[in-house]
Order: structure tokens, then C-alpha cells, then sequence
């Protein structure tokens, strides 16, 4: 296992829109293989580039826990989203230990390269495009936060979480996230 060290809120890394792969090269599936490593690691169920530092344009998604195989996506592009809105709980390997509520399309329609920069097209619902949309936002330099609602609570989260990110630095350790989405 080769993982890497995440981003956190407040990096700019996270706010940058991520530039496009244009050639699958080792590099870049030695970049993926690690992504899949660091997402396994940290028992989130999608990860992308941006959290671990690297402003490029890749996702991985990890369902396996819904004996989906694991795969990645260079270069996804949402080209549809339909069905009716649903609100659950997401929660953020960069965004530790927060938890809120962000509406949602229930399914997707995506686009993207594989590892062997053969075109993907995928239709996605539910908790799958749920966590495709997430991870995809994190290519534009977007969070879930940014579309919570309740922007009380969320003030009162971030501070807790600001404590949380200091303590991380600090000593490096953080309470795993358990069993609720995280992407
Ligand atoms: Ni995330």
C-alpha cells in the first residue's frame, strides 16, 4: 500500500479548478494506483486528485463495500443529471470529521477516460452518483459544504472542524470516519 498524504480544508490545492490529463502516461497510473491505495486506507468511498495535492483531472470511486469493482475516471464530465433530487449525508476525506446534508440529482450520466484512455460512459444513480458528482466538484475547486443548506450549522461545523485540522497537523492522527459517505 502506497498512500498519500491528503489535503485538507482550507488548502488551495482544493479550491484550484484541476487541469485535464492529455496522455495516460505511467506517471499517471502510478498516481491512480496510489489514489486507489489512499482511498482503501482511509475508508472513503471516493477520492480525488485535488485531495491529494495533484490539480489534475481524475477520480477514483471505490464501491466495493457494495461489491462494486473499483474504478477510475480521467477527465469525467457530467453530461447529464436527472431523476429527483435526494438529501443525504455526505462527509469529506479533506473535510474530517463533518457531516451535513446535500441535495442532489439521483442519477448522472458521465463521461471520462479509463486507465487505458478508452471513453467510459456511465449511468449512474444513487449513492454512485452521488459520490461521482462529489468527486467531480472536486475538480472545480468545489466542496460539498458549499452546497449545505443550513448555513448556521455549517459556520458551527467549520469551527469544530478548524480545531480537528489543527490537531491533525499537529499530530497527524484523526479519527477514521465511519460508515457514512465519504468522498
Ligand atoms: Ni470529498
Amino acid at each position: 500500500m502506497a498512500s498519500l498524504p491528503l489535503s485538507y480544508y482550507g488548502e488551495d490545492v482544493l479550491r484550484a479548478v484541476a487541469e485535464p490529463v492529455r496522455k495516460v502516461t505511467a506517471e499517471i497510473r502510478k498516481v491512480i494506483d496510489q489514489m486507489f491505495d489512499t482511498c482503501a486506507a482511509e475508508s472513503g468511498i471516493g477520492l480525488a486528485a485535488p485531495q491529494v495535492g495533484l490539480s489534475r483531472r481524475i477520480i477514483v470511486c471505490d464501491l466495493s463495500h457494495l461489491d462494486m469493482e473499483p474504478f477510475c475516471l480521467i477527465n469525467p464530465a457530467i453530461k447529464r443529471r436527472y431523476g429527483p433530487l435526494e438529501t443525504e449525508a455526505e462527509g469529506c476525506l479533506s473535510v474530517p470529521g463533518v457531516f451535513m446534508d446535500v441535495t442532489r440529482c439521483r442519477d448522472i450520466v458521465v463521461e471520462g477516460r479509463d486507465l487505458k484512455g478508452r471513453l467510459m460512459r456511465l449511468e449512474a444513480t444513487e449513492l454512485l452518483s452521488r459520490c461521482i458528482q462529489h468527486e467531480v466538484d472536486h475538480l472545480d475547486g468545489r466542496l460539498f459544504v458549499d452546497w449545505v443548506e443550513d448555513r448556521e450549522q455549517l459556520a458551527s461545523e467549520i469551527e469544530a472542524l478548524q480545531g480537528r485540522l489543527a490537531e491533525i497537523k499537529l499530530t497527524g492522527k484523526r479519527e477514521m470516519p465511519q460508515g457514512a459517505f465519504v468522498g
